[in-house]
């Protein structure tokens, strides 16, 4: 198969052409504009040819090929697609500070970037395209996040994910191409060494013994899914048939409270022979939300798909993925 991974020198995305490519005839391309993602980030997933942007019909040969485009530039996007069976959309603005600071920059990126995914698949004649959303369209709720429940956005990060959503439903219904929309938990893992989220940032800081600040008393509730676990999920909604058209939420279902992951955190370091990083409880951030984990079942009635990745194994695998970058 030929995969489109837009976003593919970011986390996930490496994480998915890296799985990819450990099938024999898989070929990926990568789209990507280097604002986060670095070429010495994909380098990591194996050696890739460079195509310059708007080659006519350029080849599938290479099984790893990086086109360094942006989701804007319409014409690089149909000339990047063009021959690819499935595209995953994931480059976007992928945060709500970001988003409050310039929502204009997250609409262009995230709403008018994804229109334009979707009207070159439409023209290039792509049949799938798997969109990465989040829980933030469905904004303020009560626990847990399913499918069926009205989206209430609470940011701009979460209006401009939801329009995409609206896109993706719109260009199935109208235009036939299959969408599927994917809402991920909180992403944690190996390869997230540029991430801000909360897993990541307190390993980053134990490793580089400072203490960790966790805001409020850290009763706030997550849903952490771990990246192999996710990438299984991407992979299984691109394959599966008769997905066209749906949403799932791509979650482990289980509420762990901030505080509960910190502890499992500091027990894996100290299994490891670490020092233990010193904890306190900060002030509480405005716009927090108190509690968010998802239901799963409809992933795992239509796409046969679950979390299958426990949080200490998965810390485990974290923690020493960012040690052996220590040591690099
Ligand atoms: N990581 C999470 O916990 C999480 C949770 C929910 C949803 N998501 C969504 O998953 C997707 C991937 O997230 P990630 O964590 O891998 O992010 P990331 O920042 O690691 O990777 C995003 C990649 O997209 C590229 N990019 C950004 N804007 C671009 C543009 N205009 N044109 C081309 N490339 C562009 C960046 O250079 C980067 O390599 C995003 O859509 C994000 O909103 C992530």
């Amino acid at each position: 198969m030929n995969w489109l991974i837009t976003g593919g020198c970011g986390f996930i995305g490496r994480a998915l052409a890296s799985e990819l490519l450990a099938t024999e005839g898989q070929r990926v391309r990568v789209l990507d504009n280097l604002s986060v993602g670095t070429k010495a980030d994909l380098r990591g997933v194996g050696p890739f040819s460079e195509l310059r942007v708007n080659t006519p019909n350029p080849e599938w040969s290479a099984p790893l090929a990086l086109c360094e485009a942006n989701i804007l530039d319409y014409e690089a996007v149909v000339s990047a697609l063009v021959g690819a069976d499935v595209v995953i959309h994931l480059a976007a603005n992928t945060g709500v500070g970001p988003s409050v600071e310039d929502p204009f920059a997250d609409c262009q990126a995230n709403v008018t970037g994804t229109l334009n995914m979707l009207e070159a698949c439409r023209h290039a004649g792509v049949d799938r395209l798997v969109f990465a959303s989040s829980g933030a369209p469905l904004g303020v709720q009560t626990p847990p996040l399913h499918e069926d429940m009205a989206p209430h956005p609470a940011s701009p990060y979460g209006a401009s994910k939801l329009a995409g959503e609206g896109y993706c439903s719109a260009y199935y219904h109208c235009f036939g191409v299959e969408t599927v929309v994917l809402r991920f938990g909180n992403v944690y893992g190996e390869g997230s060494g540029h991430k801000q989220s909360v897993v990541a940032k307190f390993i980053k800081q134990a490793l580089a013994g400072e203490r960790l600040e966790i805001f409020g008393d850290g009763s706030q509730t997550r849903d952490f899914i771990h990246i192999a676990d996710l990438v299984r999920a991407i992979r299984r909604s691109a394959e599966q048939a008769g997905v066209g058209g749906e949403t799932f939420q791509i979650a482990t279902a289980h509420e762990t409270a901030v505080a509960e992951m910190t502890d499992a955190l500091v027990a894996v370091m100290q299994a490891e022979g670490l020092n233990p990083p010193a904890v306190f409880n900060g002030a509480s951030r405005a716009g927090d939300v108190a509690r968010n984990y998802s239901d799963a079942t409809k992933a795992a009635e239509r796409l046969d798909w679950r979390a299958e990745v426990g949080l200490q194994d998965g810390l485990r695998r974290t923690l020493h993925y960012f040690l052996n970058q220590k040591n690099q």
